[in-house]
């Protein structure tokens, strides 16, 4: 890490801070403690001369918006913006080309252990670029109920949901299959204003509340689907547990998991092993949880440099008129090296190297800690068997195993494997091996 730079950049940051509380008014003053705006930061190019005005382009401190409900609005397609803004189509279009698919229960044999009684136990592909959501939503292997599942998927849905309430996410999955026109569109992040940030996932914004501001709008966009949700028991509607940024962490959102109770006043699970009576939990992709967690180092509030996700997953580049414009082809920052060379290798010798030395460890912990719970899974099976586990010891094994279960899940479907958030990343896997141990000494 060059040091020298690092300071340069701190600068940069808080004169950008300072000019994001002059244009965003009221909310400057949530934006500021926060350390301002990333995607500044990122864009800067030339941090040594930049003036405060070079620093900050205007438009990037614009102020996201939440879409109103009950509007009666309808989708502007992607197809339908082509013409108007070809740079931002053609790479949105080159998602495409993202279009392998591995299958998770093949490549790690112990979810089908850890997930059995569950449809991810069976089919579990992984994920590939957004434009493939519905073919590869249709396609699954597992049993669709509801049309829930296409929060994340389709603007059709999104529109729906906003126009209609929380009653749309009960409708039955085939009834919406074909009403189908954009799959992941334009929409999502730009309601019908390309280049204006929305939110109109109002979920997310429900959960944040008054805390919405302090997250980049970058950020916002992409959290409102690369985030750990579950299904209201009553409603049935996409639901976030948290209800403010302090609840956003994996202790915290364990503990109001733990407090839902279903219909049948038990305790709230999105499945129940079939073998040994554990009502488990299954975490969803918490990209965003992660990038805002604790100890993230370029999304907390300490961090030295706040990137957003727009700013390591998309980044600019230059048409061939020489506008520059935001990519919107999301890969890995690994494979945009005019990213690479323009930002991340200020500071990052040789990135890829860094994430691999990351990724290899999590992968030896994680794997490690899989076989531990799987193992312990059958142990509670076979004590349950053999009749040599006391009832009153039975759901306290039950509920530690659950919790275990949590935050090994927590990591291991966080899409970046480790590298998102280093320091949170431990300390789930401490937690998971921690609570293991619990269950271990309880059923001996
Ligand atoms: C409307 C929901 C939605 C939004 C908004 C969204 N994503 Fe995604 N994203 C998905 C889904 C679903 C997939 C998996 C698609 C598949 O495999 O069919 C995905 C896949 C990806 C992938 C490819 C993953 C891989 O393993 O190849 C990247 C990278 C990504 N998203 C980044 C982002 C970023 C960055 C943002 C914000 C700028 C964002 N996404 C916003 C739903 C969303
Ligand atoms: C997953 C969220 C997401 C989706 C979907 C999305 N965009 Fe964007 N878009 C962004 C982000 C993030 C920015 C950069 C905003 C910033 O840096 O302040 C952006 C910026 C833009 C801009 C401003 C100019 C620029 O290039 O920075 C335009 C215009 C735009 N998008 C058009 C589109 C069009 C057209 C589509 C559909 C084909 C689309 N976007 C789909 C997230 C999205
Ligand atoms: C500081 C830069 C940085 C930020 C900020 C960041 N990511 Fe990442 N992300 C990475 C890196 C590095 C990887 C690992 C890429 C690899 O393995 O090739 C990654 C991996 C991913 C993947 C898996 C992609 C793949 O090709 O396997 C997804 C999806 C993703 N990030 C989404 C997000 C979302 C959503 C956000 C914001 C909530 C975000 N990222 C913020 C750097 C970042
Ligand atoms: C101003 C310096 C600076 C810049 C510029 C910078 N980083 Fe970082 N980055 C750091 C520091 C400091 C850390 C924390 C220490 C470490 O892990 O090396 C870090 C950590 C990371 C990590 C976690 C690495 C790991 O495996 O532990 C990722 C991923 C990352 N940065 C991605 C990026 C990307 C992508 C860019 C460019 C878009 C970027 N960084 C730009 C300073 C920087």
């Amino acid at each position: 890490m060059a040091d020298n730079k690092n300071k340069i950049f701190m600068g940069g940051l808080f004169a950008a801070a300072v000019i994001l509380g002059l244009l965003a008014g009221n909310s400057g003053k949530t934006l500021a403690p926060q350390g301002g705006s990333s995607a500044d930061a990122g864009k800067t190019e030339e941090p040594e001369q930049g003036s405060s005005e070079t620093a900050v382009p205007e438009e990037t401190a614009a102020a996201v918006t939440v879409a109103e409900k009950g509007t009666g609005i309808t989708v502007t397609k992607a197809d339908d913006w082509s013409s108007q803004f070809p740079n931002q189509y053609e790479t949105y279009m080159l998602n495409n080309e993202n279009s392998e698919v591995h299958e998770y229960t093949e490549e790690h044999p112990y979810i089908q252990r850890i997930y059995a009684g569950y449809g991810f136990a069976k089919s579990y592909g992984s994920a590939r670029g957004h434009t493939y959501v519905i073919t590869d939503l249709t396609s699954t292997g597992r049993p669709h109920k509801l049309a829930n599942c296409f929060t994340c998927k389709t603007s059709d849905f999104t529109a729906k949901a906003l126009n209609e309430g929380d009653s749309a996410y009960a409708e039955a999955f085939e009834d919406f299959v074909d009403q189908i026109t954009d799959p992941f569109g334009c929409f999502h992040c730009h309601s019908n204003e390309p280049g204006k940030m929305y939110v109109t996932h109002t979920y997310l914004s429900d959960a944040l509340g008054s805390d919405l501001t302090k997250i980049d709008a970058a950020t916002l966009s992409c959290g409102q689907c690369h985030s750990e949700y579950y299904f209201d028991p009553a409603t049935k509607a996409t639901t976030f547990a948290y209800t403010s940024l302090a609840g956003m962490n994996p202790d915290d959102m364990l503990a109001y998991e733990n407090a839902l109770v279903d219909g049948e006043g038990n305790m709230f699970a999105d499945w129940v092993d079939e073998e040994n009576g554990i009502r488990k939990l299954k975490v969803q992709h918490p990209e965003f949880e992660t990038i805002n967690g604790e100890g993230s180092p370029h999304g907390s509030s300490s961090s030295m440099l706040k990137l957003s996700c727009a700013d390591c997953h998309m980044g600019q580049t230059k048409a061939d008129d020489g506008t520059t414009f935001t990519n919107h082809n999301w890969t890995s920052p690994l494979d945009n090296q005019a990213l690479l060379d323009s930002n991340c290798s200020q500071c990052h010798k040789d990135l890829a190297a860094e994430v691999e030395k990351t990724q290899s460890e999590y992968w030896t912990r994680v794997d490690a800690l899989a076989e531990q719970l799987k193992g312990l899974n059958d142990d509670l099976t076979a004590a349950i068997n053999d009749g040599k586990i006391a009832d009153d010891k039975l759901d306290e094994v039950r509920l530690t195993l659950r919790n275990a279960q949590w935050y090994w899940d927590f990591v291991f479907v966080e899409n970046s494997n480790g590298v998102h958030n280093p320091t949170l990343t431990k300390h789930c896997l401490d937690q998971a091996e921690e609570l293991m141990g619990q269950a271990a000494q309880l059923m001996q």
